[in-house]
């Protein structure tokens, strides 16, 4: 890598270097699985297989899928490989219910995800002497100190500003002038509409690139924020289980999905009702091994982010994930109609009046499901903007996802604001 080439050794292999490279490292990860995490021997036993019976990278589907409730059950270290002398991080995902889900990091897995995250800062355009304002929440999240370390890695400037004191830190991107933001794309809006609560035209700041995850968020949100503070917004994907932030991203040259850096996570598309492991191109439940990491292997990790597989263009070998704009576990179904909140994201951006802030309120009358869109008013509407930005709405829902929605157009500054994560969906069906 030099400063006018941005590309380290991994994102310059040829598809047969990466494709030789992963196999050798997937047998290396199978192998310190089954012998040091007694879950992992057992899964692999009553399938039947062993590290063994990994002769080529389509060997991976006969092993066993893990999932969350493998973490949940062996609470909290039992998926560790290695000694917990060895393990140099603890991060923690807070889980709506039961127990959280614990993940540790040796200092390899450390420094491995220092360079994918550096190697997301560059694809993104960052280059060492940028300065890198961080929101994303720093401690058992692994989006702050994930985007931290990767930051410093890539010779960049670390603003730690992490979640919350919203009014400071706009004070902080105006005092400091950071080129680049990262944070959940629900608390850029926060941001912005504090910027412009201060006076502030957030089209003047300093910042150039945002790197925008941990959520969903769709092209309508991309346009929205470009366009509101003149910067490049692209996408970064990770999971806790994974590394954290840094498994794929979007490169700014091309914006046209997340590059998976697949050197270290290999991934796979899967039915996610007969499990087959799909062809490229075809949508389906992200799937992931880990084939670098140390503290906690992962094999064939269920993700319930839904997804295809897409060809590399900007870093060829590696394949591209198209932008999740669902999860298994999003899904509404209402009245037999599969509904994610990126559909009706969409919708609400492009409708006139309203501001990019909405939930969905799920309710039941007898045994009929509701959903309620409550969609804020742009500051100065008139009740007449408003009246036709609920039967827009309305009539886009219907014609675009198929099912009848109410939808109620709220006072500005009535919802609640993203401080991190946000949660789109209200559900009370069951009071
Ligand atoms: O959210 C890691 C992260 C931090 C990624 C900062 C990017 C930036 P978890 O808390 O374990 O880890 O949540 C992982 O968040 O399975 C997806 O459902 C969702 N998610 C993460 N990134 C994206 C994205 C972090 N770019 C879960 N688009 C994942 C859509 C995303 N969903």
């Amino acid at each position: 890598m030099t400063s006018d080439n941005p590309l380290d050794p991994g994102e310059q292999l040829t598809l047969d270097e990466l494709q030789q490279l992963q196999l050798t490292r997937l047998r290396q990860t199978l192998r310190l699985a089954y012998d040091h995490v007694e879950l992992y021997r057992k899964k692999f036993d009553a399938a039947g297989v062993t590290p063994d019976d990994c002769r080529t990278l389509a060997d991976l589907s006969r092993f066993p899928f893990t999932t969350k409730a493998d973490l949940r059950d062996t609470y909290p270290f039992g998926m560790f490989a290695v000694p917990m002398d060895q393990v140099r991080r603890i991060h923690a995902s807070s889980g709506t219910t039961g127990r959280p889900t614990v993940v540790g990091y040796t200092e390899n897995d450390l420094s491995m995800w220092a360079d994918v995250v550096a190697r997301s800062i560059r694809a993104a355009g960052g280059r060492p002497g940028h300065k890198v304002h961080i929101s994303y929440g720093y401690g058992l999240f692994t989006g702050g100190l994930g985007a931290h370390y990767g930051a410093e890695r890539a010779g960049c400037t670390v603003i730690p500003a992490s979640g919350g004191m919203t009014a400071r830190q706009v004070q902080l991107i105006q005092d400091f002038r950071p080129e680049i933001i990262m944070v959940t794309p629900s608390y850029m809006l926060t941001l912005l509409d504090e910027f412009e609560r201060q006076g502030i035209d957030p089209r003047s700041t300093s910042l150039r690139v945002g790197i925008f995850g941990a959520e969903p968020w769709t092209e309508a949100m991309r346009t929205e924020i470009e366009q509101r503070l003149n910067i490049h917004a692209v996408d970064i994907y990770g999971l806790s289980e994974v590394i954290g932030p840094g498994v794929a991203q979007e490169c700014v040259e091309t914006k046209d999905g997340l590059h998976i850096w697949e050197d270290h996570f290999y991934p796979e598309v899967v039915d996610p009702l007969t499990d087959e492991v799909m062809p490229q191109g075809a949508g389906g439940e992200l799937v992931f091994t880990s084939l670098t990491k140390e503290a906690l292997p992962i094999v064939r990790y269920r993700t319930r982010d839904l997804t295809r597989l897409l060809p590399g263009t900007a870093r060829p070998a590696f394949r591209r994930m198209e932008k999740v704009t669902g999860r298994c576990d999003d899904m509404i179904i209402l009245r037999g109609v599969n509904v994610f909140p990126s559909q009706i994201e969409e919708i609400v951006l492009r409708t006139p009046g309203v501001a990019p802030h909405f939930q969905l309120r799920l309710t039941r009358s007898g045994r009929m499901d509701r959903m309620t869109v409550r969609a804020e008013s742009r500051p100065g509407s008139s009740p007449t903007v408003r009246e036709a930005a609920a039967a827009a709405i309305r009539q886009a829902v219907k014609d675009g996802v198929g099912v009848t929605v109410e939808v109620e157009i709220v006072d500005p500054e009535t919802l609640e604001r993203s401080l991190g994560k946000l949660k789109r969906i209200v559900d009370q069906r069951e009071q």
